[in-house]
């Protein structure tokens, strides 16, 4: 794919607009999708050249498996093996944002590069028209990452998909903001116990009525589950202060809740009425555009760890951790 070719804004509600996009993904070339969560970086999943194609235009680790896009149970069961939970969570959750990570076929058409050597295949239904729409014209599966640079904050626009990704994919949709604002929540039935990989859409108290207490990845001994959960992810160029009470004067204050300290520099609120689902919603918009360098930091005020709280703060405690090199700014 050539780096300088310019990136195609499709209409999803022009026919023409979404027959190109699928167009453009049955040959092979990547497309931004929008889905209830964040933008996916879509890619035919059964086309070898092309899910490699994901991984070289976001910089991502070959470690780090492919969420597949389906647009049922049934198109899903072509390429994983449902235990029954899975059917209950399926029946219950699909469409929604919530991925399954469960045993993959040996049938399945899927490019092996989606699962990265892992014997387990991880399957969402996106509730979202655009990205419905978007599979039913493919005809294919689509694989689909966050259509973000590998360890930087993920898309809820396609403003955002084209600041990083311009020139790098063949087109974007765009479907205006993503509904739900956070990435989906992913729970492994791969093996014996289910295990909570991420954090997302899906509040955990929610999956728990179905699964029983859940035991998340951060406390499984052994081999890493999630390749993807590097503590460092979706990460502002500014570093971030996390549970801050008080704002210095030289940062930008990520609010949340009607008492709002004084003296940042900057302020945005991603939910005045204390709402977490709104807060949700708001928040990569919100350190998208507090990421400028006429801030020292992005100082954060505490959420609740309860519900969608529970993803927001884990994708803000990934932002404040230490970062890899090639995260750091440059001489500073
Ligand atoms: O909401 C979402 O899930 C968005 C939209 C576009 O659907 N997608 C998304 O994909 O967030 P991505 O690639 O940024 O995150 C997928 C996560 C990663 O942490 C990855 O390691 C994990 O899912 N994952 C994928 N396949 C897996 C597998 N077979 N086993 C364990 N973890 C897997
Ligand atoms: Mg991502």
């Amino acid at each position: 794919m050539a780096d300088t070719a310019a990136t195609e804004v499709l209409n999803p509600d022009d026919p023409a607009g979404l027959a190109r996009a699928a167009a453009l993904l049955r040959a092979g070339e990547l497309v931004a999708f929008p889905t209830e969560t964040v933008y996916g970086l879509g890619a035919d999943a059964t086309d070898d050249r092309a899910v490699a194609a994901i991984f070289a235009a976001k910089g991502r680790p070959r470690f780090n498996p492919l969420i597949v896009h389906v647009t049922g149970r049934e198109a899903a069961a072509r390429q994983a093996v449902f235990p029954p939970l899975a059917d209950a969570l399926a029946a219950r959750f699909w469409p929604g944002p919530l991925t399954l990570v469960l045993p993959r076929r040996d049938d399945s058409a899927v490019s092996l590069l989606c699962s990265a050597g892992l014997p387990s295949l991880a399957l969402r239904v996106p509730d979202h028209p655009v990205a419905q729409s978007l599979l039913e014209a493919a005809g294919r599966p689509l694989a689909a990452p966050s259509a973000n640079p590998s360890g930087r904050i993920s898309p809820t626009t396609a403003a955002h998909v084209l600041r990083a990704l311009e020139g790098r994919i063949a087109a974007v949709l765009d479907g205006g903001p993503c509904r739900v604002g956070v990435e989906s929540t992913v729970l492994d039935l791969s093996e014996g116990t289910p295990c909570l990989l991420r954090q997302g859409g899906i509040a955990q108290e929610d999956l728990e009525g179905l699964t029983g207490p859940l035991q998340s990845a951060a406390a499984v001994d052994g081999p890493l589950r999630a390749p993807g959960m590097l503590e460092s992810h979706y990460a502002p160029r500014l570093p971030l202060r996390l549970g801050v009470a008080q704002p210095r004067a030289d940062e930008a204050l990520l609010a949340f809740g009607p008492a709002v300290p004084e003296g940042a520099a900057e302020t945005l609120n991603i939910s005045p009425a204390g709402d977490l689902t709104e807060a949700a919603a708001n928040l990569f918009a919100a350190l998208h555009s507090l990421d400028r360098p006429d801030f020292a930091a992005i100082a954060v005020m505490p959420l609740p760890e309860t519900g969608l709280g529970r993803a927001i703060n884990d994708r803000l405690r990934r932002a404040a951790a230490p970062r890899p090199l090639s995260h750091r700014k440059v001489g500073t």
